[in-house]
Protein backbone atom coordinates (compact mmCIF):
# COMPACT_ATOMS: atom_id res chain seq x y z
CA UNK A 1 0.00 0.00 0.00
CA UNK A 2 1.21 3.61 -0.47
CA UNK A 3 2.90 5.04 2.66
CA UNK A 4 1.85 8.17 3.74
CA UNK A 5 5.37 9.76 3.76
CA UNK A 6 4.36 12.70 1.60
CA UNK A 7 1.31 13.71 3.96
CA UNK A 8 2.08 16.85 5.83
CA UNK A 9 0.27 16.51 8.87
CA UNK A 10 1.22 13.19 11.65
CA UNK A 11 -1.17 12.68 13.85
CA UNK A 12 -0.85 10.24 16.80
CA UNK A 13 -3.61 7.91 17.50
CA UNK A 14 -3.61 6.10 20.69
CA UNK A 15 -5.57 3.05 21.45
CA UNK A 16 -6.00 3.01 17.53
CA UNK A 17 -6.31 -0.90 16.83
CA UNK A 18 -9.28 -0.83 18.97
CA UNK A 19 -13.74 -0.17 18.26
CA UNK A 20 -13.67 3.59 17.43
CA UNK A 21 -9.65 4.67 17.09
CA UNK A 22 -9.57 2.03 13.67
CA UNK A 23 -12.35 3.76 12.47
CA UNK A 24 -11.31 7.11 13.15
CA UNK A 25 -7.45 6.23 11.69
CA UNK A 26 -9.78 5.16 8.19
CA UNK A 27 -10.81 8.72 8.01
CA UNK A 28 -7.27 10.47 8.63
CA UNK A 29 -5.84 7.96 6.07
CA UNK A 30 -8.71 8.71 3.48
CA UNK A 31 -7.95 12.11 4.33
CA UNK A 32 -4.61 12.29 4.06
CA UNK A 33 -2.85 12.21 7.20
CA UNK A 34 0.17 10.97 8.08
CA UNK A 35 -0.82 8.32 10.79
CA UNK A 36 1.15 6.86 13.85
CA UNK A 37 -0.77 4.36 16.06
CA UNK A 38 -0.07 3.01 19.83
CA UNK A 39 -1.74 0.72 21.56
CA UNK A 40 -0.73 -1.65 24.10
CA UNK A 41 -3.23 -4.71 22.60
CA UNK A 42 -4.79 -5.32 26.03
CA UNK A 43 -8.01 -5.64 24.26
CA UNK A 44 -7.09 -5.58 20.59
CA UNK A 45 -5.07 -6.84 17.96
CA UNK A 46 -3.31 -5.23 15.02
CA UNK A 47 -5.67 -6.96 12.49
CA UNK A 48 -8.03 -3.71 12.93
CA UNK A 49 -4.98 -1.44 11.40
CA UNK A 50 -4.32 -3.63 8.90
CA UNK A 51 -8.02 -3.68 7.35
CA UNK A 52 -8.12 0.16 8.34
CA UNK A 53 -5.58 0.41 5.62
CA UNK A 54 -6.89 -1.87 3.01
CA UNK A 55 -10.70 0.08 2.90
CA UNK A 56 -8.56 3.57 2.71
CA UNK A 57 -6.20 2.32 0.39
CA UNK A 58 -3.51 4.23 2.70
CA UNK A 59 -0.81 2.72 4.97
CA UNK A 60 -0.37 4.44 8.44
CA UNK A 61 3.54 5.33 8.99
CA UNK A 62 4.34 3.42 11.78
CA UNK A 63 2.51 0.86 14.51
CA UNK A 64 3.92 1.01 18.15
CA UNK A 65 2.91 -1.68 20.92
CA UNK A 66 3.05 1.28 23.35
CA UNK A 67 1.13 1.99 26.60
CA UNK A 68 0.27 5.23 27.17
CA UNK A 69 1.11 4.53 30.49
CA UNK A 70 4.75 3.55 29.36
CA UNK A 71 6.34 7.65 29.81
CA UNK A 72 9.54 6.79 28.77
CA UNK A 73 8.23 4.70 25.99
CA UNK A 74 5.72 7.04 24.69
CA UNK A 75 8.68 9.20 24.41
CA UNK A 76 10.54 7.58 22.49
CA UNK A 77 7.49 7.74 19.83
CA UNK A 78 7.82 11.45 19.92
CA UNK A 79 11.23 11.75 18.96
CA UNK A 80 10.60 10.17 16.22
CA UNK A 81 7.77 12.46 14.22
CA UNK A 82 6.38 15.61 14.92
CA UNK A 83 2.73 15.23 15.60
CA UNK A 84 0.20 17.79 14.83
CA UNK A 85 -2.05 16.50 16.87
CA UNK A 86 -3.20 13.46 19.37
CA UNK A 87 -6.50 11.53 19.90
CA UNK A 88 -6.33 9.87 23.16
CA UNK A 89 -8.76 6.58 22.58
CA UNK A 90 -5.87 4.33 24.54
CA UNK A 91 -8.53 3.40 27.96
CA UNK A 92 -9.94 0.87 30.20
CA UNK A 93 -14.01 1.21 29.48
CA UNK A 94 -15.76 -1.30 31.46
CA UNK A 95 -18.51 0.33 33.93
CA UNK A 96 -18.57 -3.64 35.81
CA UNK A 97 -15.12 -3.87 35.33
CA UNK A 98 -14.05 -0.70 36.57
CA UNK A 99 -16.48 -1.17 40.13
CA UNK A 100 -14.28 -4.43 40.79
CA UNK A 101 -11.23 -3.05 39.89
CA UNK A 102 -11.20 0.68 40.35
CA UNK A 103 -6.98 0.88 40.47
CA UNK A 104 -6.51 -0.12 36.98
CA UNK A 105 -9.06 2.77 36.40
CA UNK A 106 -7.67 5.00 37.80
CA UNK A 107 -3.85 4.41 36.92
CA UNK A 108 -4.90 3.39 33.32
CA UNK A 109 -6.97 6.17 32.27
CA UNK A 110 -5.86 9.00 34.48
CA UNK A 111 -1.73 7.78 35.04
CA UNK A 112 -2.16 7.46 31.23
CA UNK A 113 -3.60 10.82 30.64
CA UNK A 114 -0.85 12.35 33.26
CA UNK A 115 2.18 10.43 31.02
CA UNK A 116 0.49 11.52 27.66
CA UNK A 117 0.35 15.17 28.56
CA UNK A 118 3.71 15.59 29.77
CA UNK A 119 5.16 14.03 26.90
CA UNK A 120 3.10 16.28 25.02
CA UNK A 121 3.90 19.17 26.76
CA UNK A 122 7.72 17.97 26.64
CA UNK A 123 7.67 17.84 22.90
CA UNK A 124 5.50 21.07 22.34
CA UNK A 125 2.53 19.23 20.93
CA UNK A 126 -0.60 20.80 21.85
CA UNK A 127 -3.49 19.97 20.36
CA UNK A 128 -5.51 16.80 21.50
CA UNK A 129 -8.75 15.49 21.48
CA UNK A 130 -9.98 13.22 24.33
CA UNK A 131 -12.40 10.12 24.17
CA UNK A 132 -14.49 11.24 27.29
CA UNK A 133 -17.58 9.88 28.13
CA UNK A 134 -21.49 10.47 28.69
CA UNK A 135 -20.67 8.67 32.07
CA UNK A 136 -19.50 11.46 33.60
CA UNK A 137 -22.92 13.03 33.89
CA UNK A 138 -24.15 10.45 36.27
CA UNK A 139 -27.99 9.72 36.78
CA UNK A 140 -29.29 12.59 33.78
CA UNK A 141 -30.76 15.61 36.54
CA UNK A 142 -32.65 17.06 33.04
CA UNK A 143 -33.16 15.48 29.38
CA UNK A 144 -31.78 15.83 26.87
CA UNK A 145 -28.09 16.46 28.61
CA UNK A 146 -26.44 19.06 27.61
CA UNK A 147 -22.30 20.13 28.55
CA UNK A 148 -23.66 22.36 31.37
CA UNK A 149 -25.56 19.48 33.08
CA UNK A 150 -24.08 18.47 36.15
CA UNK A 151 -21.02 16.06 36.50
CA UNK A 152 -21.66 13.44 38.91
CA UNK A 153 -20.86 9.92 37.86
CA UNK A 154 -21.50 7.05 39.78
CA UNK A 155 -18.75 4.13 38.96
CA UNK A 156 -15.05 4.59 38.94
CA UNK A 157 -14.99 4.45 34.82
CA UNK A 158 -16.86 7.50 34.95
CA UNK A 159 -14.95 9.22 37.97
CA UNK A 160 -11.65 8.66 35.81
CA UNK A 161 -13.15 10.34 32.19
CA UNK A 162 -13.96 13.49 34.49
CA UNK A 163 -10.64 13.39 36.02
CA UNK A 164 -8.90 12.83 32.68
CA UNK A 165 -11.06 16.27 32.16
CA UNK A 166 -10.22 17.97 34.66
CA UNK A 167 -5.92 17.05 33.71
CA UNK A 168 -6.87 18.38 30.12
CA UNK A 169 -8.75 21.39 31.43
CA UNK A 170 -6.10 22.46 34.33
CA UNK A 171 -3.30 22.20 31.40
CA UNK A 172 -5.33 24.53 29.28
CA UNK A 173 -5.54 26.94 31.73
CA UNK A 174 -2.01 26.36 33.32
CA UNK A 175 -0.21 26.78 29.48
CA UNK A 176 -2.43 28.45 26.78
CA UNK A 177 -0.64 26.61 23.95
CA UNK A 178 -2.64 23.60 24.69
CA UNK A 179 -6.09 22.98 22.73
CA UNK A 180 -7.94 20.42 23.81
CA UNK A 181 -11.42 18.68 22.22
CA UNK A 182 -13.25 16.34 25.42
CA UNK A 183 -15.93 14.56 23.19
CA UNK A 184 -18.25 13.10 25.45
CA UNK A 185 -19.79 10.01 23.88
CA UNK A 186 -22.68 8.94 24.01
CA UNK A 187 -23.64 5.28 22.80
CA UNK A 188 -21.31 4.30 20.07
CA UNK A 189 -22.64 1.32 17.73
CA UNK A 190 -22.14 0.02 14.44
CA UNK A 191 -19.69 -1.08 12.01
CA UNK A 192 -18.13 0.72 8.69
CA UNK A 193 -20.03 -0.46 5.69
CA UNK A 194 -17.55 -2.60 4.74
CA UNK A 195 -17.70 -5.38 7.03
CA UNK A 196 -14.03 -5.41 7.26
CA UNK A 197 -13.98 -3.45 11.12
CA UNK A 198 -15.98 -3.11 13.88
CA UNK A 199 -16.63 -3.64 17.33
CA UNK A 200 -14.09 -6.65 18.27
CA UNK A 201 -13.23 -7.19 21.59
CA UNK A 202 -10.92 -9.59 22.79
CA UNK A 203 -13.05 -9.90 26.56
CA UNK A 204 -17.30 -10.94 26.33
CA UNK A 205 -18.63 -7.52 25.90
CA UNK A 206 -21.18 -5.80 28.14
CA UNK A 207 -22.85 -3.29 25.97
CA UNK A 208 -26.37 -3.95 24.48
CA UNK A 209 -25.63 -4.58 20.63
CA UNK A 210 -22.16 -6.83 20.90
CA UNK A 211 -24.25 -8.78 23.61
CA UNK A 212 -27.18 -8.99 20.62
CA UNK A 213 -24.66 -9.65 17.69
CA UNK A 214 -23.17 -12.43 19.41
CA UNK A 215 -26.65 -13.83 20.37
CA UNK A 216 -27.43 -13.81 16.45
CA UNK A 217 -24.02 -15.70 16.23
CA UNK A 218 -25.09 -18.06 18.48
CA UNK A 219 -21.88 -17.26 20.03
CA UNK A 220 -23.98 -16.21 23.70
CA UNK A 221 -27.20 -18.11 24.45
CA UNK A 222 -29.90 -15.40 24.98
CA UNK A 223 -29.85 -11.46 25.47
CA UNK A 224 -30.77 -10.40 29.28
CA UNK A 225 -33.15 -7.47 29.19
CA UNK A 226 -32.00 -5.83 32.25
CA UNK A 227 -35.28 -3.89 33.15
CA UNK A 228 -38.45 -4.32 31.91
CA UNK A 229 -40.42 -1.85 34.13
CA UNK A 230 -38.56 1.84 33.31
CA UNK A 231 -40.57 4.58 32.68
CA UNK A 232 -40.22 4.26 29.20
CA UNK A 233 -42.32 4.24 26.62
CA UNK A 234 -42.01 0.07 26.42
CA UNK A 235 -40.36 -0.41 30.17
CA UNK A 236 -37.23 -0.92 28.69
CA UNK A 237 -34.07 1.26 28.46
CA UNK A 238 -33.76 4.66 26.03
CA UNK A 239 -30.07 5.48 24.79
CA UNK A 240 -28.77 7.93 22.46
CA UNK A 241 -26.81 5.35 20.05
CA UNK A 242 -24.56 7.29 17.43
CA UNK A 243 -23.24 5.32 14.44
CA UNK A 244 -19.48 4.36 15.05
CA UNK A 245 -18.35 6.34 12.15
CA UNK A 246 -20.04 9.46 12.67
CA UNK A 247 -18.19 9.70 16.22
CA UNK A 248 -15.17 9.23 14.33
CA UNK A 249 -16.58 12.19 12.11
CA UNK A 250 -16.45 14.51 14.73
CA UNK A 251 -13.23 13.54 15.74
CA UNK A 252 -11.92 14.67 12.42
CA UNK A 253 -13.95 17.84 12.50
CA UNK A 254 -12.25 18.65 16.26
CA UNK A 255 -8.76 18.01 14.86
CA UNK A 256 -9.55 20.62 11.86
CA UNK A 257 -11.55 23.18 14.59
CA UNK A 258 -8.10 22.95 17.08
CA UNK A 259 -6.57 24.04 14.10
CA UNK A 260 -8.22 27.18 13.85
CA UNK A 261 -8.52 28.01 17.37
CA UNK A 262 -5.28 30.34 17.03
CA UNK A 263 -6.66 32.43 14.23
CA UNK A 264 -9.72 32.59 15.99
CA UNK A 265 -8.00 33.45 19.34
CA UNK A 266 -5.72 35.88 17.82
CA UNK A 267 -9.19 37.63 16.44
CA UNK A 268 -10.96 37.14 20.04
CA UNK A 269 -8.16 38.91 21.50
CA UNK A 270 -7.96 41.52 19.88
CA UNK A 271 -11.89 42.21 20.19
CA UNK A 272 -11.48 41.85 23.71
CA UNK A 273 -8.46 44.05 24.42
CA UNK A 274 -10.40 46.79 22.27
CA UNK A 275 -13.21 45.78 24.58
CA UNK A 276 -11.47 46.43 27.35
CA UNK A 277 -9.93 49.20 26.69
CA UNK A 278 -13.13 51.00 26.42
CA UNK A 279 -14.84 49.60 29.30
CA UNK A 280 -13.44 48.44 33.04
CA UNK A 281 -11.74 45.29 33.05
CA UNK A 282 -14.41 42.43 34.46
CA UNK A 283 -14.14 39.33 35.38
CA UNK A 284 -12.95 37.33 32.95
CA UNK A 285 -16.35 34.54 31.78
CA UNK A 286 -15.98 30.92 32.80
CA UNK A 287 -15.50 30.36 29.25
CA UNK A 288 -12.28 32.24 29.33
CA UNK A 289 -10.86 30.71 32.45
CA UNK A 290 -10.98 27.22 30.95
CA UNK A 291 -9.01 28.74 27.96
CA UNK A 292 -8.90 26.39 24.53
CA UNK A 293 -10.61 23.80 26.35
CA UNK A 294 -13.78 22.78 24.63
CA UNK A 295 -16.58 19.96 25.71
CA UNK A 296 -18.78 18.66 22.94
CA UNK A 297 -21.53 15.76 23.44
CA UNK A 298 -22.07 13.35 21.01
CA UNK A 299 -24.76 11.91 19.89
CA UNK A 300 -27.94 12.39 17.89
CA UNK A 301 -30.29 13.60 20.48
CA UNK A 302 -32.69 10.79 19.40
CA UNK A 303 -32.77 7.73 22.36
CA UNK A 304 -34.04 4.19 21.28
CA UNK A 305 -34.73 1.56 23.92
CA UNK A 306 -33.62 -1.78 24.35
CA UNK A 307 -36.39 -3.96 22.24
CA UNK A 308 -36.22 -0.99 19.40
CA UNK A 309 -32.21 -2.15 19.01
CA UNK A 310 -33.54 -5.97 19.40
CA UNK A 311 -36.13 -5.56 16.47
CA UNK A 312 -33.96 -3.71 14.46
CA UNK A 313 -31.65 -6.73 14.72
CA UNK A 314 -34.60 -8.96 14.24
CA UNK A 315 -35.16 -7.81 11.00
CA UNK A 316 -31.87 -7.03 10.02
CA UNK A 317 -30.56 -10.74 10.36
CA UNK A 318 -33.88 -12.05 10.19
CA UNK A 319 -33.62 -14.44 12.98
CA UNK A 320 -35.42 -14.02 16.53
CA UNK A 321 -32.88 -13.02 20.19
CA UNK A 322 -34.20 -14.78 22.68
CA UNK A 323 -34.37 -13.01 25.42
CA UNK A 324 -33.99 -13.35 29.11
CA UNK A 325 -35.82 -10.56 31.59
CA UNK A 326 -33.83 -10.09 33.83
CA UNK A 327 -33.63 -6.81 36.76
CA UNK A 328 -32.19 -4.05 36.24
CA UNK A 329 -28.25 -3.30 36.37
CA UNK A 330 -27.03 -1.85 39.15
CA UNK A 331 -26.31 2.31 38.30
CA UNK A 332 -28.28 1.50 35.24
CA UNK A 333 -30.71 4.30 34.59
CA UNK A 334 -34.47 5.07 32.41
CA UNK A 335 -33.04 7.35 29.40
CA UNK A 336 -29.84 9.23 28.63
CA UNK A 337 -29.91 11.36 25.81
CA UNK A 338 -27.48 14.07 24.66
CA UNK A 339 -27.93 17.17 23.38
CA UNK A 340 -25.80 17.61 20.74
CA UNK A 341 -26.16 21.01 19.16
CA UNK A 342 -23.20 22.91 20.37
CA UNK A 343 -21.52 20.00 18.43
CA UNK A 344 -23.76 20.60 15.43
CA UNK A 345 -23.18 24.71 15.76
CA UNK A 346 -19.41 24.31 17.04
CA UNK A 347 -17.75 21.38 15.53
CA UNK A 348 -20.50 21.71 12.25
CA UNK A 349 -20.63 17.99 12.73
CA UNK A 350 -23.81 16.08 12.30
CA UNK A 351 -24.68 12.77 12.33
CA UNK A 352 -25.42 11.30 9.20
CA UNK A 353 -26.83 7.33 9.86
CA UNK A 354 -29.86 6.55 11.33
CA UNK A 355 -29.94 3.79 14.09
CA UNK A 356 -31.14 0.64 11.28
CA UNK A 357 -27.72 1.78 9.38
CA UNK A 358 -26.21 1.09 12.75
CA UNK A 359 -27.49 -1.99 13.53
CA UNK A 360 -27.30 -3.74 10.30
CA UNK A 361 -23.91 -2.69 9.88
CA UNK A 362 -22.66 -4.30 13.23
CA UNK A 363 -25.27 -7.34 12.16
CA UNK A 364 -22.75 -7.60 8.82
CA UNK A 365 -19.51 -7.34 10.50
CA UNK A 366 -20.72 -10.04 13.06
CA UNK A 367 -21.93 -12.67 10.30
CA UNK A 368 -18.49 -11.84 8.10
CA UNK A 369 -16.21 -12.25 11.27
CA UNK A 370 -17.89 -14.96 13.96
CA UNK A 371 -14.81 -14.60 15.59
CA UNK A 372 -14.31 -11.27 15.72
CA UNK A 373 -10.34 -10.36 13.84
CA UNK A 374 -8.94 -13.01 15.81
CA UNK A 375 -10.06 -15.89 13.69
CA UNK A 376 -7.04 -17.68 12.12
CA UNK A 377 -5.23 -14.16 11.37
CA UNK A 378 -2.13 -14.11 11.98
CA UNK A 379 -0.82 -11.25 14.79
CA UNK A 380 2.34 -9.89 13.96
CA UNK A 381 2.42 -6.53 14.69
CA UNK A 382 2.38 -3.92 12.05
CA UNK A 383 6.29 -1.87 11.60
CA UNK A 384 7.48 0.32 9.15
C1 LIG B 1 -27.45 0.13 27.02
C2 LIG B 1 -28.83 -0.31 27.46
C3 LIG B 1 -28.79 -1.62 29.47
C4 LIG B 1 -26.60 -5.01 27.74
C5 LIG B 1 -22.12 2.16 28.72
C6 LIG B 1 -21.12 3.00 29.45
C7 LIG B 1 -20.85 4.26 28.68
C8 LIG B 1 -20.43 3.92 27.27
C9 LIG B 1 -21.48 3.06 26.60
C10 LIG B 1 -18.01 3.94 27.23
C11 LIG B 1 -29.05 -0.21 28.98
C12 LIG B 1 -29.28 -2.47 28.29
C13 LIG B 1 -27.24 -3.79 27.90
C14 LIG B 1 -27.35 -6.22 27.83
C15 LIG B 1 -29.34 -4.92 28.24
N1 LIG B 1 -19.17 3.26 27.26
N2 LIG B 1 -28.59 -3.75 28.14
N3 LIG B 1 -28.70 -6.13 28.06
O1 LIG B 1 -24.79 1.28 30.01
O2 LIG B 1 -25.79 2.98 28.36
O3 LIG B 1 -23.34 2.85 28.64
O4 LIG B 1 -21.64 1.89 27.42
O5 LIG B 1 -17.86 5.12 27.14
O6 LIG B 1 -19.84 4.97 29.32
O7 LIG B 1 -21.69 3.38 30.69
O8 LIG B 1 -24.51 1.03 27.49
O9 LIG B 1 -24.79 -0.88 25.99
O10 LIG B 1 -24.17 -1.34 28.42
O11 LIG B 1 -26.48 -0.54 27.84
O12 LIG B 1 -30.55 -4.87 28.47
O13 LIG B 1 -26.82 -7.35 27.69
O14 LIG B 1 -28.97 -1.71 27.14
O15 LIG B 1 -29.54 -1.92 30.65
O16 LIG B 1 -30.39 0.15 29.21
P1 LIG B 1 -24.71 2.03 28.72
P2 LIG B 1 -24.93 -0.51 27.42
Amino acid sequence: LPTAQSATSVILVTGGCGYIGSHFVVQLLETGYGVVVVDDLSNSTTESIRRAETIAQRAILSFYQVSVCDTNALRRVFELYEFDAVIHFAGLKSVAESVSDPLSYYSGNVGGMVSLMSVMKEFGVFKLVFSSSATVYGHPHYLPIDESHPLTPTNPYGHSKLMCEQVARDMCRSDPRFKVALLRYFNPIGAHSSALIGESPLSTPNNLLPCITQVLASRLPALRVFGTDWPTHDGTGVRDFVHVVDLASAHLRAVRVLGQVDGQRRKEAKEAKKAKEAKEAKEPKEKEKDGNCFTWNIGTGQGYSVMQIVRAAESASRKTVPLVLSPPRPGDCAHVVANPSLANSQLRWSPKFGVDEMVRSAWEFQKWNPEGYNAGVDLLPVTR
